[in-house]
């Protein structure tokens, strides 16, 4: 049998193979909602317009409504042979309300159909992923707060390079998710107009008002192009691209709490609700969570990639190509959904090693910079200089195996005649946090007034 949608010319149905690469059904139903939603916007300005009865109108509501409650209920029959949700739904919609569900796909096609079914989609998810990343920041700056003045060995090559404080580690995180709400928040503003009433790619001759039914769906105005609107997948790389960048972010913490709950560093536990066990070596505590935050990194990534390449050589304007968008669209933003909230699980859970965290932060003569900065600001001597003879202080005491504010004032009297026993005052963790004051610095008191901006913003965002 042909297809009764579009088979009119057709005189027998597909191949088994056919209709095989050429079904979404199975991964576009998940666009039940937002088709639905679209269809009752189009239909009830089709009726506002005259262009269909308002009789049935009513009935296309009504019915669309009802296949949506079975939809909901999972009732309903998807069908392979239909292709994909639209001519599902339309389907449908015919057993239910008999002729009148015909009228609806008047001035509207296929093409601007699934181009507002997805933007609807994506503005959802990207509207929901907005919140989660707030939540995710709300964490931080709390955790921030309750450890403003914890002293952590700060890295850079992943060697021990100066002391910081946890809460600005954590700080420097809502920074970079902030960022990644903006181009979330960008995306969003920028793919807010409605494709609908494009119809197939040239516009219709029905007198259709496109500004109704792009402010009846949330729209700020419908596009401007009707073979830019079909043809358009930007909005979904760009919000893949912002989704795959934070990804990466949270990739980048993942891997931070997969090296501060070894047992090596030790600074910090996440408890059982977020470890996994071995099931051959009792002793084992896994990070599974913060792992699979890491690896599902490169699903992110991967979509936005599918997509570019099914896009890149496609000429204007709607190709079949483009119905490969949606695997790669749903699996990043689900992915990422799913990675917020797991990492927003992981900051409330982690208990931090304040102690381990501490002694860590004394090691590797971290305060060495200090103690080169003393002898420029107290002594006059040029940093060059300072830089020697903090080196060679720091050669006694790894040769005695202790820390610099272990090393005795004679000895380092000998390095340098001028060096007095003010220079303790700065080689203690706590005293080198403290003393970096300078705007966006570790010091205590910086990351105390940056707990309480944060808050104010998040409070009001
Ligand atoms: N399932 C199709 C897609 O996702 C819907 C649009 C089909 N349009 C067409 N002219 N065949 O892209």
């Amino acid at each position: 049998m042909s297809n009764r949608m579009w088979g009119g010319r057709f005189e027998t149905g597909p191949a088994a193979i056919m209709e095989e690469i050429n079904a979404s059904i199975d991964f576009d139903r998940k666009l039940y909602a937002q088709d639905i939603r679209g269809s009752k916007a189009h239909a009830a300005m089709l009726a506002e317009k005259g262009v269909i009865s308002a009789d049935d109108a009513a009935k296309i509501a009504e019915g669309l409504d009802a296949i949506k409650a079975e939809i909901d209920a999972g009732t309903f029959t998807f069908s392979r042979s239909l292709e994909d949700v639209h001519m599902n739904i339309e389907a449908r919609l015919r057993e239910l309300i008999g002729p009148a569900a015909g009228r609806l796909h008047t001035a509207r096609s296929r093409n601007d159909q699934v181009a507002v079914d997805i933007k609807l989609w994506v503005r959802d998810t990207l509207d929901h992923i907005e919140g989660q990343l707030t939540e995710l920041m709300v964490a931080l700056v709390d955790k921030a707060e309750a450890h403003i003045a914890t002293v952590m060995p700060g890295f850079t090559h992943l060697q021990s390079a100066q002391p910081v404080t946890f809460g600005h580690h954590l700080m420097a995180y809502v920074e970079m998710l902030s960022r990644d709400r903006g181009r979330i928040r960008d995306a969003r503003a920028r793919l807010n107009e409605c494709p609908l009433g494009a119809a197939a790619l040239a516009g219709t001759s029905f007198p259709i008002d496109r500004h109704r039914t792009a402010e009846a769906l949330g729209f700020a105005r419908p596009t401007a192009n009707s073979l830019d609107s079909v043809s358009d997948r930007d909005f979904a790389l760009e919000a893949m691209s912002a989704a795959a960048i934070c990804a990466v972010h949270l990739s980048r913490f993942a891997e931070e709490i997969v090296i501060w709950s070894t047992v090596q560093f030790g600074f910090i536990r996440l408890s059982d609700a977020f470890s996994t066990g071995s099931s051959i070596m009792p002793q084992k505590r896994n990070p599974d969570a913060a792992e699979l935050v890491r690896a599902k990194t490169g699903r992110v990534i991967g979509d936005l990639n599918a997509l570019l390449v099914v896009m890149k050589g496609l000429p204007l304007t709607y190709q079949k190509d483009m119905q490969e968008d949606k695997e790669a669209i749903f699996d990043s933003l689900e992915t990422l959904s799913l990675v917020l909230a797991a990492t927003t699980g992981m900051v409330r859970d982690m208990k931090p090693d304040v102690e381990r965290m501490r002694a860590s932060a004394g090691g590797g003569f971290a305060t060495a910079t200090d103690l080169a900065d003393w002898l420029v600001r107290v002594l006059g001597i040029p940093f060059r200089d300072a830089h020697h003879v903090t080196g060679r202080i720091v050669a006694i005491a790894a040769e005695r195996g202790i820390t610099l504010d272990e090393v005795p004032l004679a000895d380092m009297q000998a390095v340098h005649s001028g060096i007095t026993d003010a220079v303790f005052d700065v080689l203690s963790v706590e005293k080198s946090v403290a003393s970096r004051v300078s705007h966006g610095g570790t010091a205590p008191e910086n990351v105390r007034r940056e707990v309480a901006r944060w808050r104010r913003e998040l409070a009001s965002s």
